[in-house]
């Protein structure tokens, strides 16, 4: 079993001291960015120049998560920016499977993601199309969010099926995670987890995701 990831999601940052936000998380595993477009959801944060500058101030490497229409047309893009990761949207990519081939092309991770109402089930017979699924846990578009435990399921059937294939994939959750709620995405076969404001929020950053991997180590060495 490989060790939990913490992400912190640079959207609970603070937009204009960046690069010093960045130094108060030096023991993250990947600094998370929100990229929203203010159509696939109602908020609308940075793009592609951010990204870019971020990329080059952070010495840990980005995992983007793109809340955007049309991925297949803007994803490329930022796999080219040198982001370790990507992750689209299942629900606003035309053609998701030639996607993440083409974000594995590039040099990126596959991501994709699936909003709280929409069924894991056309994910299950593709886990080798992908590096890592983002179930989220949260309707997207906003920070400090309470986590959706309903999304569990969905999370349990994936980790499952990886089990039975014996993928590597990584399942990822975003939304609401925090010293409440970690265990009880780890224990359902959540590896990586986004936080926000439960990073950002806390005076000390870097304790902040000590603690939360601790946590998530914990409930994974529990999990059956
Ligand atoms: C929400 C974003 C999250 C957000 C999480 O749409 O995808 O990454 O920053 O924030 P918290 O951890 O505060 O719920
Ligand atoms: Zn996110």
């Amino acid at each position: 079993m490989s060790a939990p990831r913490i992400n912190p999601s640079i959207l609970a940052a603070d937009f204009v001291n960046m690069q010093a936000e960045l130094g108060r998380i030096s023991g993250a595993d990947f600094v998370h960015v929100d990229v929203m477009d203010n159509h696939f959801v109602p908020n609308l944060t940075f793009g592609p120049q951010m990204v870019e500058r971020v990329q080059a101030t952070s010495p840990v490497p980005l995992d983007v998560h793109l809340m955007i229409d049309d991925p297949d047309r803007w994803a490329p893009g930022y796999a080219e920016l040198g982001a370790a990761s990507v992750t689209f949207h299942l629900e606003a990519a035309a053609e998701p499977v030639a996607l993440a081939r083409r974000l594995r092309q590039i040099g990126a991770r596959a991501g994709v993601a699936i909003k709280p109402g929409t069924s894991e089930e056309p994910l299950l017979e593709l886990l080798h199309e992908f590096d890592q699924i983002l179930v989220m846990t949260v309707e997207p578009g906003f920070g400090g969010q309470s986590f959706m435990p309903e999304t569990m399921p969905k999370l349990a059937r994936l980790a499952d099926a990886a089990r039975r294939v014996d993928s590597a994939v990584w399942l990822q959750v975003d939304g609401g995670i925090a010293r409440g709620t970690i265990e009880q995405a780890a224990s359902a076969g959540a590896d990586t987890f986004v936080a926000g404001s439960a990073v950002f929020g806390a005076e000390d950053p870097d304790a902040a995701i000590a603690g939360l991997r601790a946590q998530a180590a914990g409930a994974m060495a529990h999990r059956h």
